[in-house]
């Protein structure tokens, strides 16, 4: 069995007990659908043989009627216990497919466009609960009726169901040929969706730029393209799909027009009763049913096949971050070392950093200085983990950082990174991201901190104002200064900051540099930054060009030294 059809049954093992009390619903409304021909045939039977009697019809009609009664009843009741099982692991599959994409590793997040995921948990798990609420019902309600009509046909009259069902292997025939077709067109159908969604997402997210460039047309272009290719790849679906229906009609056609000619003559030559003939004309006509189920269900499963692959190829990634135990004596209390680090960038072949070295004891503090793209926050993101550094170059409290899981090196650095980023949240809710507990007092004095405090109280709800897509905005440097008032407020021995200030005006940030004193010199911190004034105070400053340490010292020594730090100081001694 297919793969993706595999995983579908094991989703549905979870809900067995509803699966099982559906199947057994469906059961008694095929068994009393299934009587429902036998009723009629005694009725004309009797009739044409003028042995009924009227309080006999009476009674076959209340039979009928209570038949009726029961169909109805247990097809609500397998309706419900089906659709809730599909749902349930609509559900399930959704949160599941969260779950462990925020467990992977941020390589998956550089491969992955935003598109996929959104895709994956819309329309690939929507195809699969379908498959599960009707093509698995569909599949066994039509084996059912299908096994009980042949069979019935062949107990009224074995040589005339021989006849009517000669056109049947057609259809097995069609079937067949037309899976592989679903199940390839179906893919493409999805992977089409996706580069769907990624636009939508992507035009949504960069409107401001799209305006300021007015390029609304050239992206609704863009767009049209996309959607146009969607169309067409689900129209090159449809048309595998759109065959079954029409071709099933013409097959259930014939076999009635079998029954017409065949069977007629058979009631003529007396081998066949007309109750029997009017009987066999409805087991035929229960059929059709299975047969246009059988397509139905067949394309159904082959699309959840295709997208259950999809899925599954996202929860079977394995390269998910380590939750390994955290070794027995392991600390960190903020001493860092990095030894001889080189690294690529997965998939680069120049190195973003080589032989960076230097070393900062705990509650120290490092500067780090230069270029744009000379490597400081690949630096960041190394210490971090966000990427795995080489082994044996970057020890934390003496440790070497990849034996640390990374959930418990990450609870040791209070990070910022370079861009900004908050939730549509409060300005409150952000705060208390890496800390649930915290008190408004606490929230104020790192605010206070951050320089931010007075522009938050001067907001419409203060500290409750709603940031992001349904509030208020904030400025850059807003933005940047709450993001270090949220690392101020994550206890963790390291802070470390990434070109945390470099949207707020120089006086601003003398201000905080001051009022972070007290906090920098309980805690290792580690500021980078492309000003010199920014890390003038520090213990120690490291230069980076291109990659490499091109110098290092205390300010009052490289001022003194001709050198890179010098050029830069005076550079910016010019600007002032
Ligand atoms: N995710 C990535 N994949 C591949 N290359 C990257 C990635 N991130 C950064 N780089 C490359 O690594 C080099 C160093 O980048 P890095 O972001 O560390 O510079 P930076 O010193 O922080 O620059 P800036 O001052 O502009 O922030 C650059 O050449 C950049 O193109
Ligand atoms: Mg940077």
């Amino acid at each position: 069995m297919k793969q993706g059809v595999k995983s579908i049954f094991k989703e549905f093992w979870g809900h067995r007990w509803k699966v099982v009390l559906g199947l057994a619903c469906l059961l008694v409304v095929d068994g009393a659908q299934l009587t429902i021909p036998l009723v009629v045939k005694a009725v004309v039977d009797a009739i044409s043989e003028a042995t009924a009697t009227l309080p006999w019809i009476a009674k076959e009609a209340l039979i009928l009627f209570g038949l009726a009664m029961v169909v109805a009843l247990f097809r609500f009741a397998w309706r419900h216990f089906f659709f809730s099982a599909a749902r349930q692991v609509e559900l399930d599959l959704r949160n599941r497919i969260l779950d462990h994409m925020l467990a992977l590793s941020t390589r998956y997040f550089t491969k992955t466009r935003t598109g996929e995921v959104m895709a994956l948990a819309t329309n690939d798990v929507e195809s699969v609960r379908q498959a599960i609420a009707m093509g698995f019902v569909a599949g066994f309600d039509a084996s059912i009726y299908a096994l009980v009509a042949i069979g019935a046909m062949f107990w009224l009259d074995p040589v005339l169901a021989l006849w009517t069902i000669v056109p049947l292997p057609f259809l097995a025939l069609l079937m067949g040929v037309s899976l592989k077709a679903i199940y390839d067109r179906w893919d493409r159908v999805q992977a089409s969706f996706e580069g769907l969604t990624e636009k939508v997402r992507e035009s949504v997210a960069g409107i401001r730029v799209l305006r300021a460039y007015a390029q609304e047309d050239g992206d609704m272009e863009d767009f049209g393209r996309r959607s146009k290719d969607y169309y067409d790849k689900y129209m090159h679906y449809e048309k595998v799909d759109a065959v079954f229906h029409p071709a099933i009609l013409l097959l259930a056609g014939t076999c009635v027009a079998i029954l017409l000619g065949v069977g007629g003559a058979r009631v003529m030559e007396g081998r066949t009763s007309i109750g029997s003939f009017v009987a066999f004309s409805s087991y035929l006509g229960m059929l059709t049913w299975p047969m246009i189920a059988a397509g139905w269900m067949l394309s159904l499963v082959q699309r959840a096949s295709a997208s259950m692959d999809r899925i599954d190829a996202l929860l079977r990634n394995d390269d998910i971050e380590d939750d390994r135990p955290v070794p027995e004596g392991a600390r960190i209390e903020g001493d860092i070392e990095v030894r001889g680090l080189d690294f690529a960038y997965p998939g680069q072949v120049e190195p973003a950093l080589k032989g960076i070295s230097f070393s900062v004891p705990a509650g120290g503090s490092l500067g780090i200085v230069g270029e744009v793209a000379s490597g400081k926050s690949t630096v960041a993101q190394l210490l971090c983990r966000m990427y795995d550094p080489p082994a044996g170059t970057v020890l934390l409290g003496g440790r070497d950082a990849l034996e640390l899981p990374v959930g418990f090196l990450r609870a040791h650095i209070a990070y910022v990174p370079q861009e900004a980023f908050l939730f549509s949240d409060t300005v409150a809710e952000n705060l208390r991201l890496g800390n649930p507990d915290l008190t408004r007092g606490e929230m104020e004095r790192a605010c206070r901190l951050a320089a931010l405090h007075d522009e938050i109280t001067a907001l419409p709800k203060g500290y409750d104002t709603l940031l992001g897509e349904r509030g208020i905005t904030l400025s850059g440097g807003q933005k940047q200064r709450l993001c270090l008032a949220r690392a101020l407020l994550k206890p963790a021995p390291i802070l470390l900051l990434d070109d945390t200030l470099s949207a707020v005006d120089a006086q601003t940030e003398q201000a905080i540099l001051a009022g972070l004193k007290g906090e920098t010199s309980r805690r290792t911190t580690l500021v980078i930054s492309h000003r010199a004034s920014a890390v003038r105070d520090l213990d120690r400053i490291l230069c980076l060009q291109n990659g490499a340490v091109v110098q290092s010292g205390t300010h009052e020594e490289m001022v003194r030294q001709e050198g890179f730090y010098k050029v830069i100081v005076e550079l910016q001694e010019m600007e002032k």
